[in-house]
């Protein structure tokens, strides 16, 4: 059967490539066209989900594509968003083990497959919070200890143009972001670091900023020390306490985030020649208040 797990050494052709304008494309499209996915599309992503089953900091992940066919457009009805998206065919659902920095894992790994469903040309939107996650765990035959943290939709737009300016994108701001001086630094959090500073690492940090986070809160900060880079989550006060956050029983999810802004620097860097990994080295640099926390550092080589 196509969507058994069984296809996983084959390898989708990889379509990744000018990977910032891949990042700039993407944004999270709430409405889809209803028609479901194109049957290479179907097999190109079932392909590249399969694949993604170790984040960087080495938790275990299963992704599934659930998507309704021409044939059988039943399956995903019981699938529920709170009404947040219309009209989507396919979801990605996926799965990490429980322990350790399994968000960051799962952020870096469900925004490769994003970004892979942009190159194709396919809408997706991250939802943390709004689908049921009792649904989605049935539909995966999720197992005991085994947590969603988010899924996306994936489709075709009606309209890329009115997509784009969707009415809850424009209420949250969707497309504003905060600027260098907020989000970088050089050797302290005192001292923001300018784009001459940051030189061939420039459009690495631009596409961290670019990147998607949960109701647009932006909660990566990243130091620039020695030729390396310490990214931290400066967590949004209150946000995790927030009612509607607990009612969803919603997971950490800024550290999502963390994991979305690891995968924009890394296929970044990759794709202009610019060699490093991921290490656990807190360089103990003061920290600004007692919201921020280290995640993981790039060093370069
Ligand atoms: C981890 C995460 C969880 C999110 N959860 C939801 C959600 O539950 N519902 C929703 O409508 N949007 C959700 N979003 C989408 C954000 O609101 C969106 O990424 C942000 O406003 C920036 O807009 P853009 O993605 O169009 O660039 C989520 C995004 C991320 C990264």
């Amino acid at each position: 059967m196509e969507n058994d797990r069984n296809l996983s050494n084959r390898k989708a052709p990889n379509r990744m490539e000018n990977i910032t304008q891949i990042i700039l494309d993407r944004f999270s499209c709430r409405t889809y066209n209803e028609k479901p996915l194109s049957t290479e599309n179907r097999s190109l992503l079932e392909l590249y989900v399969q694949n993604l089953n170790l984040g960087p900091f080495g938790s275990k992940a299963k992704f599934y594509l659930v998507a309704a066919t021409e044939v059988d457009n039943s399956s995903l009805q019981e699938l529920g968003t709170y009404g947040f998206i219309q009209g989507a065919t396919a979801y990605v659902i996926g799965t990490i083990s429980p322990e350790g920095k399994n968000l960051e894992d799962y952020g870096f790994l469900m925004e490769k497959i994003i970004l892979y469903a942009t190159s194709l040309g396919l809408g997706t939107c991250w939802l943390g919070g709004s689908f049921t996650r009792s649904t989605f765990s049935q539909k995966i035959k999720a197992e005991l200890g085994e947590i969603i943290p988010a899924v996306t939709p994936i489709g075709n737009y009606i309209d890329l143009k009115q997509a784009r300016e969707g009415l809850l994108r424009k209420r949250i701001n969707a497309d504003q972001r905060l600027s260098w001086d907020k989000l970088f630094f050089i050797d302290t959090f005192g001292s923001p670091l300018t784009k001459q500073q940051a030189g061939k690492w420039e459009t690495a940090l631009e596409m961290v900023r670019r990147g998607p986070s949960a109701s647009n809160k932006q909660p990566w900060r990243i130091v620039q020390k020695d030729g390396n880079f310490h990214f931290y989550l400066q967590r949004t006060k209150g946000y995790r306490e927030g009612i509607i956050i607990r009612f969803l029983g919603v997971q950490d999810i800024q550290r999502l985030d963390s994991g979305i802004a690891m995968c924009h620097f890394e296929l970044t860097a990759r794709e202009q020649n610019l060699p490093g990994q991921w290490i656990d080295l807190d360089p103990k640099i003061e920290m600004p208040d007692d919201l921020t926390e280290y995640v993981v550092s790039w060093i370069a080589k």
